[in-house]
């Protein structure tokens, strides 16, 4: 295997440990230390701030996840037609888990763009110590959590996809 291919899985493995890092911290740390600030409208602002300075994080991690994953399929030899056009590949245990892990790419990468996009810029809008607030804040953590838990998932697949098992 080439030098390339080795540095690629090195950012790729360093992407998915900010990006899953940075939801687990948030989620297990820095959002129960924010719930403890009495000051609802302080509260609600860091909240604000911390979320918008880790979407540019994650959705960076995102792009070198998907860039680096593509060329690790190619230097494995799973990339083009000949491959995803075999019914016989996706039988395969290689397919079966690559499959796994694409789809728990697709439903991370949709869980991401409404939580970081939808959600919790609506969160930051309502006023603060609403019943809104708390509503939107409480929904967004539950996909944030549901997305941590789905990387977490996704980690498992990758490592058995990478040993052929
Ligand atoms: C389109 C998106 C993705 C593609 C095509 C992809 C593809 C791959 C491939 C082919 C490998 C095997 C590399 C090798 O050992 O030769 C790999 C490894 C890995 N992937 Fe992904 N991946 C993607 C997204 C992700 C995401 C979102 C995460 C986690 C959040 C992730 C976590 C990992 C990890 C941790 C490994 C290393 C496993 C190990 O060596 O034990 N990947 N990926």
């Amino acid at each position: 295997m080439s030098t390339a291919y080795y540095l690629s899985v090195t950012v790729h493995v360093l992407a998915a440990v900010v990006w899953l890092g940075g939801m687990l911290f948030f989620a297990l740390v820095g959002a129960p230390v924010l719930r403890r600030v009495d000051d609802a409208a302080l509260r609600a602002e860091l909240f604000d701030r911390l979320g918008r300075a880790f979407r540019v994080v994650g959705w960076i991690c995102i792009g070198l996840l998907v860039a680096t994953g593509a060329f690790n399929l190619h230097a494995r030899g799973w990339w083009g037609g000949a491959v995803w056009g075999s019914p016989a590949f996706w039988r395969s245990r290689a397919g079966v888990l690559l499959g796994a892990k694409l789809a728990a790419v697709g439903i991370m990468v949709v869980l991401a763009a409404v939580h970081d996009f939808w959600l919790g810029p609506r969160a930051g809008r309502a006023a603060p110590g609403s019943a809104e607030a708390l509503r939107l804040r409480r929904t967004s953590a539950w996909v944030a959590r549901l997305n941590a838990l789905m990387g977490v998932v996704l980690v498992y697949v990758a490592a058995r996809l990478a040993r052929g098992g």
